[in-house]
């Protein structure tokens, strides 16, 4: 079996991508250490592991169908935060453009008519639904129960309670 040229880029890139989202969770996790949120860096600790081991299942991928894989190097994420509101909003960002990555790669899957890469990509594409929504029902903490300290604490505890039962670490 082979995959193309194409594909082998793109993968490539998704592994960059993947990477790229587990230091960015690291810096937040960090911040989050630092400023006392003990439970967001909790929960960022785990999203840093989970993204780490999406970048795994693209490495082994490829190193499954005869392409090595690039390992990729990193950027250095941004490490200065306003507030815990505004992390989460980025986290969300960065994910739906991981949504919109993926689902690039699924086109070009369709294209070729590739239906290996194609069922390799499923469970990206359904981890993605989960992710957004996972940081779009966080983000709505803050309207429901406010951005004053006692709030903040509040949601402090709830994501401390998210990272308890990471979503699906280990199933790689
Ligand atoms: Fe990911
Ligand atoms: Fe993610």
């Amino acid at each position: 079996m082979k995959i193309s040229s194409n594909l082998k880029k793109a993968l490539n890139d998704q592994t960059a991508l993947e990477a790229n989202a587990s230091n960015t969770y690291l810096a937040m996790a960090s911040w989050c250490e630092i400023t006392g949120y003990e439970g967001s860096a909790a929960f960022f600790y785990v999203q840093a592991e989970e993204e780490r081991q999406h970048m795994l299942k693209f490495v082994h991928y490829l190193n499954d169908m005869g392409v090595s894989a690039t390992i990729p190097g990193t950027k250095s994420p941004a490490s200065n935060f306003k507030s815990l509101e505004l992390i989460i909003k980025t986290a969300l960002n960065n994910e739906r453009t991981v949504t919109k990555a993926i689902h690039k790669i699924v086109e070009i899957t369709q294209k070729e008519k590739d239906h290996s890469t194609y069922a390799f990509l499923e469970w990206f594409v359904n981890e993605q639904v989960e992710e957004e929504k996972k940081f779009e029902t966080i983000l709505q903490k803050f309207d429901l129960i406010g951005r004053d300290k006692l709030a903040i604490n509040e949601i402090d505890k709830i994501l401390n309670g998210m990272s308890a039962t990471p979503s699906d670490i280990g199933s790689a």
